[in-house]
């Protein structure tokens, strides 16, 4: 087996690769969409072309890698394989490519390695045989009625704005606490949203900043916004994020209603589907999120290197 870069002579052949694996990963599981466009992947896998790895085997192509550099504070300095971003025929042309393009990673400074991987054990398998851990789960949710859940009484729920940027950094600090605590924690990296960043989604308008009140404060709030196109997702679908409940208010249902609410908006906007993230060490998110009716289809793994 050789690994090499990715040459125009190989696009077909790793375009209807991953054509087949989506494909087969939308079959096992409904939540993830089928549309591919053959000529969009093949086009990205042109632009990347000196990022794509090849395992090539008595002339045929058995497997292909690829994973985007890219740096951020909560992250670290990474490389990040997307769900269409690897291939491979077994376990022993995943460990060659990740060889080959893991020590490209190494050389530029990216020494976090993330990748989406459906969850199920064949597939994760042969990823864990490379030290590479569960860390993020992505949870989907197919729209189709609404939902009733009420806030219990003195809670009130309003959509927010820029005038609440104080308000959603103090949740953010409340939500980086709880990703600190046990038995998740997340300590070393940064997780507070930067004020600059909180304040560009506030303005965003294609963000919905929901925040809930008690007393004339505001106790919790969820940002949602559509997401972008992407393999795998559909084409509606609303992202979820930044659910905060503040502790003292936790355990009274205002989550439930809070989601609830969010979600009835985007039936009326014509959104079909809704995705959320969530840290598989996050017992109280994963627990709310799968009580809510969320089913998982892609796992987050990471591995860094210089850690075991
Ligand atoms: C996860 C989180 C948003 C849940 O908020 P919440 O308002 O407590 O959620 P709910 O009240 O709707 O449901 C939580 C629990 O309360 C229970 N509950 C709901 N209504 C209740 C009521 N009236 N009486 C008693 N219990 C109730 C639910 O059954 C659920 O129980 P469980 O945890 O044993 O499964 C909150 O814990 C939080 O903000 N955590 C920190 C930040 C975070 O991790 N966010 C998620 C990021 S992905």
């Amino acid at each position: 087996m050789i690994v090499r870069r990715l040459e125009p002579r190989d696009l077909d052949e790793v375009v209807s690769r991953v054509q087949r694996q989506l494909s087969n990963d939308a079959h096992r599981n409904h939540l993830l969409s089928p549309t591919f466009s053959a000529e969009q992947f093949a086009d990205a896998l042109r632009h990347a072309s000196d990022q794509v790895w090849i395992a090539e085997e008595r002339g045929a192509v058995v497997g292909h890698i690829y994973g985007a550099l890219l740096e951020s504070p909560e992250y670290g300095h990474g490389a990040w394989i997307g769900p269409d971003g690897a291939s491979f025929d077994n376990g022993e042309v995943l460990a060659e490519l990740y060889a080959e393009a893991g020590l490209n990673w190494i050389d530029h400074g990216a020494l976090e390695h993330y990748a989406w991987v459906f969850d199920e054990a064949d597939d994760t398998a042969p990823w864990y045989e490379l030290g590479f851990a569960r860390m993020h789960l992505r949870g989907v949710l197919a729209l189709g009625e609404r939902r009733a859940h009420q806030l219990p009484p003195g809670y009130s729920l309003r959509l927010g704005g820029t005038d609440d940027l104080p308000l959603a950094i103090e949740l953010d600090e409340v939500l980086d606490m709880a990703q600190k605590t046990g038995p998740s924690f997340s300590l070393f990296l940064e997780h507070a949203s930067r004020p600059e960043e909180l304040l560009e989604a506030l303005e965003d308008v294609e963000v919905h900043y929901y925040v809930v009140e008690h007393a004339s404060q505001g106790v919790a709030q969820c940002l949602t916004f559509p997401l972008e196109a992407r393999r795998g997702s559909f084409a509606q679908t609303l992202h979820v994020s930044a659910v905060v409940v503040k502790p003292e208010h936790e355990h009274r249902g205002v989550a439930q209603a809070l989601i609830d609410h969010a979600l009835n908006d985007a039936l009326d906007a014509g959104f079909t589907h809704v995705e959320t993230n969530w840290r598989v060490t996050n017992r109280r998110a994963a627990n709310f999120w799968l009580r809510y009716g969320f089913r998982t289809t892609y796992v987050r793994l990471h591995r860094t290197i210089g850690s075991g």
